[in-house]
């Protein structure tokens, strides 16, 4: 059975048969996207998150003999000790997929009035978090696994209202591809990937849907495509999946998102 539909740009050629892919936040509207289209490439998917319900409901919908399902928490005391017990029931991990989010629970607010405690709470739960979760699980990875953190356009673009959640957006981005340049050639593979609107379960649910809009599940074939290496962009760290008839593209591809050429600069008028 089908568990997504392989979008027209994903590579025939990939099979993650024997591979195992570590979904974090694979009971979110974007994880999940992630874990169906691991099945159906073939891997092991091993999707966790906090909440136990959202994980046994995501099992519920997804009966499938190679989904596991577990619960950790970024932020616990004792993460780096829950990781070492995954990787050894699981472990290593062709891919560690990153795709966790907190809007916190001030809701829309300027920036200049976040108070101090909600400022904290949104540095926490997405930036220390992601930083976390490396840490923790980068020496988990397979020798050419990928490390991959799936991020929106609030870490290019000003977010009105959401201040914390679009800086930390772009810290991630920043650490990211510095772990990525760290790391170097020839260990594990890391990779930000930058979304836009995403078709998710939770979006359609509450009737909000547009098909101009990338349905979760080709985020997951280009991550399955990425952990393959049959993926045209799998040299590149950095990627950009806006438009979902173009599908993933590699950022020198996005013109409109080059900084502006400096004053004087040659062909400057
Ligand atoms: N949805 C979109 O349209 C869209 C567009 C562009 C980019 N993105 C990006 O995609 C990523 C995922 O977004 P989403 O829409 O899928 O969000 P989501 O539905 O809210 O899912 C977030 C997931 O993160 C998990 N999580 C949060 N904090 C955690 C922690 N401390 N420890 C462990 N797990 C934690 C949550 O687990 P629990 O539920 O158990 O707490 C949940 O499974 C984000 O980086 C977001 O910026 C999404």
């Amino acid at each position: 059975m089908s568990l997504s539909t392989r979008p027209q740009w994903a590579q025939t050629q990939t099979d993650l048969t024997g591979k195992t892919v570590l979904v974090i936040g694979g009971a979110g509207g974007v994880g999940e996207g992630v874990v169906r289209a691991a099945l159906d490439a073939g891997a092991r998917a091993v999707a966790v998150g906090r909440r136990r319900e959202r994980l046994d409901e995501l099992a519920a919908r997804i009966p499938h003999p190679q989904l596991v399902v577990d619960t950790i928490d970024a932020l616990s005391v004792d993460l780096t000790a829950r990781s070492a017990k995954l990787a050894e029931r699981f472990g290593p991990f062709d891919g560690v997929i990153v795709s966790v989010a907190s809007w916190g629970g001030q809701g829309r607010k300027p920036a200049l009035e976040l108070t101090d405690t909600e400022w904290n709470d949104l540095l926490a739960s997405n930036l220390t978090a992601v930083f976390r979760l490396y840490r923790a699980f980068i020496p988990h990875l397979a020798g050419r696994g990928i490390l991959l953190q799936l991020n929106g356009m609030s870490a290019e673009i000003p977010f009105p209202g959401a201040a914390g959640r679009a800086l930390t957006a772009a810290a991630q981005k920043s650490l990211t591809r510095t772990i990525a340049a760290e790391l170097g050639e020839g260990g594990p593979r890391v990779y930000e990937v930058i979304l836009g609107m995403i078709r998710t379960r939770a979006r359609r649910l509450a009737g909000t849907d547009d098909p101009g809009w990338i349905p979760a599940s080709d985020v997951g074939w280009h991550v399955a495509d990425l952990i393959a290496g049959t993926s045209p962009l799998a040299g590149n760290d950095l990627h950009y999946f806006v438009d979902v008839s173009a599908g993933p593209e590699g950022a020198d591809s996005m013109r409109p998102l080059a900084l502006p050429r400096p004053a004087g600069a040659a062909g400057a008028r």
